[in-house]
């Protein structure tokens, strides 16, 4: 079998999984009724040890975050299910909803009994209109089956979940500012801590977690702890939903064990380049993440190596720039795309991001001089260091790793493009 073909924690290329019937026919629902069943501190137990981290960009460890909802004394409580997606490049999330909604409700259901939540919150993206009216007819479906709602199973857990449409905003993935945005205050990010597992949705602790996490949880208590680290490594066990675009032969979305490199990721999940072309760069971790060159794809996906490398895999979006494309083109439209996103609620992004986009737009017209060229990386790890969210502190990524792969790029579109980038701070 070859990699592309097993398909692990999530069923990505089956697409009969809308069908409740179906799902449970296959052993869906299967976890939640043994949850239910069980200790739940056995069952957060079994999560914490499977070593399951957070899909939706932080990485935080998933049993944890459960158990300090859990812990807290407060007993109304929340879940919401981050389904903003709004990083470019990125529709996992749009493909487990439309697809897989099923293992999904499962997950959230399971995670809810055992933070102790009983009213959940799915935060859908405005544009997912799709996704947006099967989540609505799977939870309608899954009430009518006792799966959702009063008493489910008849174990005594009860559950509700409604639909929240975001409207368009990327910052509003962000938890504390989806937060703000539900209780219908300006979706912008919050002082943290108090974190959302202390004082989340009107006050309450709350359980947020992006719908990649939720969905690996079902199959995690089917086949415990050990199964489940079988599929990674030691550092990032399980697997990691990869969405793969570009110039590349295949595009789409695929299932990828960690451990594997980012030259399997490219080459054997995506067919590689197309015919006569060659990979100039890659970006992983979609708008906010980093570019890096061809030579450094055996990197392997996980989150130490990753980290050490200074890549950050983020939302797991694997985007293939090839021979033809301008790296300052690329990383212009990025910062186009956060100058437009950012609140302006502190000075470092809201300035620092205008200051880039004026010294890309005179890279690109060939105006710059490298003095300017300078100042973009003097003003990127201001907006990086001392942003207030991770918005700006993440914009920068392509700047930083594009300035010190692609160097060369900037300089010969300088005026004065002979010099050495750094000459006069080196010297
Ligand atoms: C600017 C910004 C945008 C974000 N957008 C998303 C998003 O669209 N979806 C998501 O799940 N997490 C997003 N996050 C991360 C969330 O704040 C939060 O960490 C996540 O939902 C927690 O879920 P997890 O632990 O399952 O990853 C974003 C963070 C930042 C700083
Ligand atoms: S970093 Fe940017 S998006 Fe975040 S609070 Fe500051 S201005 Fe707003």
């Amino acid at each position: 079998m070859s990699m592309i073909d097993c398909q692990l924690v999530f069923n990505v290329e089956n697409r009969e999984y809308v069908d409740l019937d179906l799902y449970r026919s296959r052993g869906g629902y299967g976890a939640l009724a043994k949850v239910l069943a069980a200790d739940p501190r056995e069952s957060v137990y079994v999560l914490k040890e499977a070593g399951l981290k957070g899909r939706g960009g932080a990485s935080f460890p998933t049993g944890l975050k459960i158990e300090m909802v859990r812990s807290n004394q407060e007993q109304e409580r929340y879940i919401i299910i981050n389904a903003d997606e709004g990083e470019p490049g990125t529709f996992k999330d749009r493909y487990i909803m439309t697809h897989l909604p099923f293992q999904l409700l499962e997950g959230v259901t399971i995670a809810a009994y055992l933070a102790g939540a009983s009213r959940g919150i799915l935060y859908v993206r405005h544009e997912y209109d799709e996704p947006r009216s099967v989540m609505r007819e799977s939870i309608a479906q899954a009430k009518r089956a006792g799966l959702l709602g009063e008493n489910i199973l008849g174990s005594g857990f009860s559950l509700d979940i409604e639909l929240f449409s975001g409207a368009g905003s990327y910052l509003c993935g962000e938890e504390t500012a989806l937060l703000s945005s539900i209780e219908g205050r300006k979706g912008r990010p919050q002082v943290k801590p108090p974190y959302p597992t202390q004082q989340g949705l009107w006050g309450k602790p709350t359980l947020i977690n992006n719908v990649e996490t939720l969905s690996n949880i079902p199959k995690i208590m089917e086949k415990g702890a050990l199964w489940y680290r079988s599929l990674g490594t030691e550092d990032s066990p399980g697997t990691k939903l990869i969405s793969l675009s570009g110039d590349i032969r295949f595009r789409g979305l695929v299932e990828v064990p960690f451990g594997a490199s980012f030259r399997d990721i490219v080459y054997e999940y995506g067919g590689g380049p197309k015919p006569g072309r060659k990979v100039k760069a890659v970006n992983i971790g979609g708008a906010s993440g980093v570019l890096i060159p061809e030579e450094m794809l055996d990197v392997p996906l996980e989150y130490g190596a990753c980290a050490r490398a200074g890549i950050t895999i983020g939302s797991g979006a694997v985007f293939v720039l090839d021979d033809t494309r301008s790296i300052l083109d690329n990383v212009s439209n990025r910062i186009n795309f956060f100058l437009h996103e950012s609140c302006g609620k502190c000075t470092p992004c809201r300035e620092g991001l205008r200051q880039a986009q004026i010294i890309m737009e005179k890279l690109i017209a060939g105006q710059a001089v490298m003095k300017d060229v300078q100042n973009l990386e003097r003003y990127t790890r201001v907006m990086q260091n001392a942003s207030f969210c991770g918005l700006g502190q993440a914009a920068g990524n392509s700047v930083i790793s594009s300035l010190h792969y692609y160097g060369e790029e900037y300089c010969s579109r300088c005026k004065d493009g002979e010099e050495d980038l750094y000459g006069e701070e080196s010297a």
